[in-house]
């Protein structure tokens, strides 16, 4: 079967499925506590995707082509039980890994061995700074840095290498970061991703002001060890990488904003409730729950994705301007990033 490709050409290879809108940190720029405080209603239980129909989903996706799943939230891991999800989706024809982006807060020397014995290869884990107060002002619950960096190091100890460090940089709050944070990850083999901050959601109130181009980020750390551009391993991956001349391993720089990668975008989204998003910056997705729900048959869904995908036409990075940074868009941590 040819593969399934959208208007601009471009196949449907990566799912990233959020397995719950719940997180235990209050991110600035994801989270914000005045708007995310204790009377914010998260979705119930019987609203989110069950397992049995996230796995339901996931042979129907492969068969149309994806070979990476990435599980994210909110925070997936306070998902109960989501190694055994791990497991159910490892074991689908055709997909090649299940990968995880996670805060690391919960990620105990057990549960990354659960992890891995379940089946998932890699993890990548959020972190933004190595200063406590820097990174607390961030995360806003008083998070330390020191147990993010031993769900680090339980996460190598599993095996769930390479790990990926993911920093979003958001000027005048910690892009002082930026050179400490390549100074402690160089010579680890854990591969450092500075990421643009970014107009997703509404909650956040975004500014390009706040945005630190990736060539400063790049001209930054290189002024102390000079970096050298690699080859992208896949056509659609998200990351420019570039590897130091030194050896000391390589960086990958996530530039949405100055330099924007939809040309090659390959990632369906699913929520945690089962909407279908063709973009990280969309507005309402497409109820496949109601699908599922309806009694609909795997090959009567397969074609409405398959019908979805076809039609589609957003690359929102290469579009946007400054009205559409207001538009109604779907929050990050519904969608997971
Ligand atoms: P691998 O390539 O599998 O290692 O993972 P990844 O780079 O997709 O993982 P991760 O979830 O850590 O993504 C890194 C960052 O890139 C996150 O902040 C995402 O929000 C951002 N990102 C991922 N995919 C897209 C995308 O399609 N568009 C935009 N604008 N940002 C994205
Ligand atoms: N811009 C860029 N990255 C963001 N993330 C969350 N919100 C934003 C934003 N507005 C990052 C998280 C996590 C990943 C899934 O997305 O820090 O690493
Ligand atoms: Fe939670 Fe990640 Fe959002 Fe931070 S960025 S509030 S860790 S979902
Ligand atoms: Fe893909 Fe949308 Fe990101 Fe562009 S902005 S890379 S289309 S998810």
């Amino acid at each position: 079967m040819p593969p399934l490709t959208d208007r601009l050409k471009r196949p449907l290879e990566d799912l990233r499925i959020s397995v719950t809108d719940r997180c235990n940190f209050r991110c600035v720029y994801c989270m914000p506590k005045e708007i995310f405080g204790t009377a914010f209603q998260f979705l119930p239980r019987q609203d989110l995707l069950t397992f049995e129909e996230i796995t339901r989903l996931g042979h129907i996706f492969a068969d149309l082509g994806v070979q990476k799943i990435r599980l994210t939230g909110g925070e997936p891991l306070v998902r109960k039980g989501v190694e055994t999800l791990v497991a159910e989706l490892a074991r689908i024809p055709g997909i090649k890994e299940v990968a995880m982006t996670t805060n690391g807060s919960l990620l105990t020397q057990e549960r990354a061995k659960e992890l891995r014995n379940a089946g998932l290869k890699r993890v990548t884990v959020s972190l933004d700074s190595l200063n406590d107060s820097t990174f607390q002002i961030i995360n806003d619950v008083d998070f330390p840095v020191l147990r993010v960096l031993e769900a680090i190091d339980h996460a190598h100890a599993a095996g769930l290498s390479p790990i990926k460090i993911n920093m979003v940089v958001k000027r005048g709050v910690n892009d002082q970061d930026i050179v400490p944070m390549a100074e402690h990850f160089r010579h680890t083999g854990h591969i450092l991703r500075y990421i643009e901050y970014m107009d997703v959601g509404t909650a956040n109130g975004w500014r390009l002001d706040d945005v630190v181009p990736a060539f400063e980020i790049v001209a930054a750390v290189s002024a102390h060890w000079p970096l050298d551009p690699v080859a992208p391993e896949r056509a659609g991956d998200v990351a420019a990488r570039f590897r130091y001349r030194d050896g000391a391993g390589e960086i990958g720089i996530i530039s949405s904003v100055s330099q924007p990668f939809c040309t090659n975008c390959s990632r369906a989204r699913l929520s945690p409730e089962g909407r279908l998003y063709l973009c990280l910056f969309g507005q309402s997705g497409y109820d496949l729950r109601a699908l599922l729900r309806g009694g609909k048959t795997d090959t009567a869904v397969r074609g409405v994705i398959e019908r979805i995908w076809t039609g589609r036409q957003v690359r929102y990075s290469e579009e946007r301007r400054q009205d559409t940074v207001g538009l109604p868009k779907v929050e990050m941590f519904r969608i997971g990033g």
